[in-house]
């Protein structure tokens, strides 16, 4: 369990390979610079204890330290014992400093390096798996779980150089009395088994820990986004109570998992005690030297705090060991969805686009959401594709963006099936504005220019002209420097739109897609908008989802969609004027407000 837990921590170290070894061999070396000035003491109480009758030091350290110690007798022994012993320990803390230096170091290194790579899995990783996974899990594991990971790390090192200590302490003292080191692994044993328990108990309660925070990082996105529902519905108070819902299971978690790790260096503490006591018996029946003993105490006593931290490590890596599956489950690319890209590349859009028999479901839905759908988009036409909301208007142009895969059937550009081609390349032909005008926060010139690489100042105020954004961006505090807001909310749902078009236009796209991207916008605006794309990009294949009638009289092909199906396809003055979906879609409205200028589902 702890070792399935230690070896995940690694595979995050990887790209330090050299600092796990060496934490190891400062972790030894500190311990044994350490263990060597305690030992130093023996000699020094043998030589200030000589001739006062008291018995000598005896067992192979006494031995070893007493002949390598030889050299240095008569007047200045004292004083070159005491220098050696003063030495030691101080290289100790030097090393010390060294130790923290290096794990602090791959523990900042190697969590900046998880973080950057869940972002990049999250953004590889097949659109389809967002509507899988919910965005609190995704928020927590970035946020909270790497933090905790880091944590973890930082046990995973204090347990390395703990263990050391133990380790060379455990050595010396079985050097200075096997038999007083056999008395005393018998006695820590048991506290060895009884925190085995307490970390089987953490390592459950690290699951919680986990899922509550997921939870919690759900409410805290949802209050954000939703924040203007919540105020008008007055529901103030009931989200209080959802977030407090939440906010309770983190407590819980937290309580139990920080009760347990702040109290266990205590309970060892506790049931080390006895140790000592036992150790001091044993000791007088075995006649043990003075000097042996003095230093058997002190090198135990001194071995409590590695041995403390070294069970609170185990714990806490317990606690840790749901988080940092998850991070792993998260940067796994075995079982998530992936789209291979393919090599092949076209130049320009020469012929157009086909839908060839194209049927396509969402992950974990019964029903396609396309169905056996075929239709041609010609290189450099205005294409419009309507339908009542839910018919599949969305899913086609999500299709033709390649965030899907169609289940059967073949979309070709060109002729070339869309998987053969390359698709950074492919999706470089391609600029999207959407009904939603996902925007980021910064500037508007920021936002428009967010689709190239280099913008010009001209460049960036044509694609905003054009999208008749230009007048009611320079009345803005700043104009083109005015800020956003967090995802655009500063701007008015129509002003983000125009935004997300001129960022669509400045791309000069050979395929511009726009899938109500100006239902927010006003007729009279919607209409100049059109003018002037019409003007700006003639050689320009486009693909609009409209409702507007005046649009959809613009455009050269009008395909009809109806629950996932395309019912009617052609050129919008023959369409309309026989009976069939597109005059029903029209007449229904017709009926309505008279108007005849929108249709339903807009
Ligand atoms: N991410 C999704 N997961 C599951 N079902 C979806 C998803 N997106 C859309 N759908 C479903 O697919 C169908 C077509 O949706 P969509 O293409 O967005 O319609 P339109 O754009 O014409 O309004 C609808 O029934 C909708 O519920
Ligand atoms: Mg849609």
């Amino acid at each position: 369990m702890i070792l399935q837990t230690i070896r995940s921590l690694l595979i995050f170290t990887r790209p330090y390979p050299w600092a796990i070894p060496t934490l190891v061999v400062l972790g030894l070396a500190a311990s044994l610079a350490e263990g060597l000035g305690i030992g130093l003491i023996i000699p020094l109480l043998d030589n200030m204890l000589q001739g006062r009758g008291e018995t000598a030091a005896s067992g192979p350290l006494a031995d070893l330290l007493g002949r390598v110690t030889a050299f240095v007798s008569g007047d200045h022994a004292l004083l070159v014992l005491s220098l050696l012993i003063v030495g030691l320990v101080s290289l100790k803390t030097l090393i010390l400093a060294v130790d923290v230096y290096v794990s602090t170091r791959v523990i900042a290194h190697s969590m900046s390096d998880l973080r950057v790579a869940l972002a990049r899995q999250l953004l590889l990783v097949g659109y389809d798996f967002f509507s899988r996974v919910p965005q609190g899990t995704l928020i927590n594991l970035l946020g909270s779980q790497t933090y905790r990971a880091s944590e973890a790390l930082r046990a995973l090192t204090t347990l390395i150089g703990s263990l050391s200590t133990v380790a060379v302490f455990g050595l010396l003292l079985l050097l200075l009395s096997w038999q007083l080191t056999v008395v005393v692994l018998l006695l820590v044993l048991p506290v060895w088994l009884i925190v085995r328990a307490l970390a089987a108990l953490a390592h459950n309660w690290g699951e919680q820990v986990v899922t509550s925070y997921s939870s919690l990082s759900e409410r805290i996105l949802e209050l954000l986004v939703a924040m203007r529902t919540i105020r008008i519905f007055n529901r103030e108070q009931a989200e209080v109570q959802r977030f407090a819902g939440a906010a309770q299971g983190v407590k819980r978690a937290y309580q139990r998992t920080e009760t347990l790790n702040q109290l266990l260096p205590a309970v060892v503490e506790f049931l080390y005690v006895p140790i000592f006591v036992v150790v001091l018996g044993v000791a007088w029946y075995l006649e043990i030297g003075i000097p042996t003993l003095l230093v058997f105490l002190l090198l135990l006593y001194r071995l409590q705090n590695p041995l403390k931290r070294a069970n609170t490590s185990r714990v806490i890596l317990a606690s840790y060991a749901a988080g940092i599956r998850d991070l792993h489950a998260l940067l796994d690319r075995s079982d998530k969805p992936y789209l291979e890209s393919g090599t092949n590349r076209i130049e320009r859009l020469h012929d157009g686009i086909e839908f060839d028999r194209v049927t396509f479901g969402y992950t974990g839905t019964d029903t396609a959401a396309v169905t056996d759908v075929s239709l041609s988009l010609k290189a450099g036409s205005v294409n419009a594709i309507v339908g009542d909301s839910g018919a599949g208007k969305s899913t086609l142009i999500h299709l033709l963006c390649r965030l899907h895969d169609p289940q059967a059937g073949t979309i070709r550009a060109d002729g070339i099936d869309l998987r053969e081609l390359d698709l950074p390349a492919w999706r470089a032909h391609i600029a999207f504005a959407g009904q939603d005008a996902e925007l980021m926060s910064g500037t508007v010139r920021f936002n428009i220019a967010y689709g190239v690489d280099e913008a010009s100042e001209e460049g960036i105020e044509e694609a905003a002209r054009i999208a008749q954004a230009h007048e009611f961006i320079v009345t803005l505090p700043g104009g083109y420097d005015a800020e956003v807001g967090p995802r655009g909310t500063r701007l008015s749902g129509g002003q983000r739109q125009r935004v997300a078009l001129a960022r669509a236009i400045l791309c000069r796209p050979d395929i511009l897609i726009l899938d109500e991207a100006t239902n927010a916008v006003d007729g009279v605006t919607e209409t100049a908008i059109q003018a002037a794309l019409e003007r700006f990009s003639t050689d320009t294949t486009v693909v609009l989802v409209a409702h507007r009638l005046n649009t959809l009289k613009r455009a050269q092909h009008v395909i009809v969609m109806k629950e996932g199906r395309v019912v009617q396809q052609g050129p919008p003055e023959r369409l309309l004027a026989v009976r069939g979906a597109l005059q029903e879609l029209y007449a229904a409205h017709h009926a309505l407000d008279g108007r005849g200028a929108t249709a339903p589902g807009a």
